[in-house]
């Protein structure tokens, strides 16, 4: 591919290594600019060559340290707004704080438009991620916002496998649009879980709805944080009866007890995307990259070009 030009990537420490594998994808180097710290924890950002003119893509997954990536995005746009860039992208891989996007309880706080509201505020024009938590949060942002899908990245890998007797399972009713629409694509059945969160961040299983036994089933998610909800789920369907269990989540946030829960030896494969970055050596877990995707997705963007061919 021809590299542009105009394409100023531009990383922080969230996600450096898919920032480099994109940037190989595009042909560009990556912009040079330090993302540190004061003394104080204060975030510093040192634009170390001129992006007047271009268009800046800032790649940044708000995923833990959440805060501390979300301010590096909010500065580095910061920095090259003042630094006369022509148009910034926010590229969040993941979109953190997503699970915050209604009030269900009085007095509760609507942090996915607060963060919508930052970001908009630092200074960018147009916004892309991958399998949003809650798709609605695009009109969070009076600006054009992108929502990638990750879908046809694990649709492929899963069609390589060539596994038989295959069900897709939704682990909870919230999941079950983007379950269909996945198993849809494979041409499979699906089953859903019908989970209760008593308290956040405590999954139950409650029932189990649709044929499962002696049947490879995968559960499809978009975000494993705790693990509680694919393991519960997953532990559920073995006692049913099901042949093997895979795993399928795009955002592997993987905190607290989570590695510890999904290596229980309940699944027999999990596959993630690497839009947070990941370090876990282990044959059951299978890594795929979004890199194509975002470089595709940023070239066109550059070009003004359609994105709706990266949503078949
Ligand atoms: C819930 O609506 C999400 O799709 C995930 O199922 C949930 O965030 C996963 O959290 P955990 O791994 O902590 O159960």
């Amino acid at each position: 591919m021809a590299a542009l030009q105009n394409i100023k990537l531009i990383t922080g420490n969230a996600n450096p290594q898919l920032a480099e594998k994109i940037a190989r994808y595009l042909e560009v180097d990556l912009v040079s600019c330090q993302v540190g710290r004061f003394n104080d924890g204060e975030v510093q950002v040192k634009m170390e060559e001129s992006v007047r003119g271009g268009h800046a893509f800032v790649l940044q997954p708000t995923s833990p340290p959440v805060n501390d990536n979300l301010m590096e995005l909010l500065i580095i746009i910061d920095a090259l707004r003042r630094a006369s860039v022509n148009q910034i992208t926010a590229v969040l891989p993941y979109f953190g704080y997503a699970r915050q996007d209604r009030k269900t309880q009085p007095r509760d706080p609507v942090s996915a438009k607060l963060v919508a509201n930052l970001i908009t505020a630092s200074g960018a024009d147009r916004v892309v991620s991958i399998d949003l938590h809650a798709p609605q949060i695009q009109g969070f942002f009076d600006l054009p916002f992108d929502n990638l899908l990750a879908e046809p990245i694990f649709v492929d890998y899963f069609r390589q496998k060539s596994l038989e007797d295959v069900v897709v399972v939704a682990p909870d009713v919230g999941a079950v649009k983007e379950a269909r629409r996945f198993a849809a694509k494979l041409k499979v059945p699906m089953a859903i879980i019908d989970k209760r969160r008593p308290e956040p961040n405590r999954a139950e299983v409650m029932n189990i709805i649709g044929q499962v036994k002696g049947k490879n089933v995968i559960i499809r998610d978009d975000i494993i944080d705790t693990g509680g909800t694919l393991t519960e789920g997953a532990a559920h369907l073995k006692e049913a009866g099901c042949e093997r269990v895979i795993g399928c989540c795009t955002h592997p946030i993987l905190s607290g007890p989570a590695r510890e829960r999904l290596s229980s030896g309940v699944f027999d494969e999990i596959v993630f995307s690497d839009t947070i970055p990941l370090d876990w050596d282990d044959p059951k877990v299978k890594i795929l990259s979004v890199d194509k995707l975002l470089g595709e997705a940023i070239d066109r963007i550059s070009k003004n070009i359609s994105v709706s061919a990266l949503f078949y």
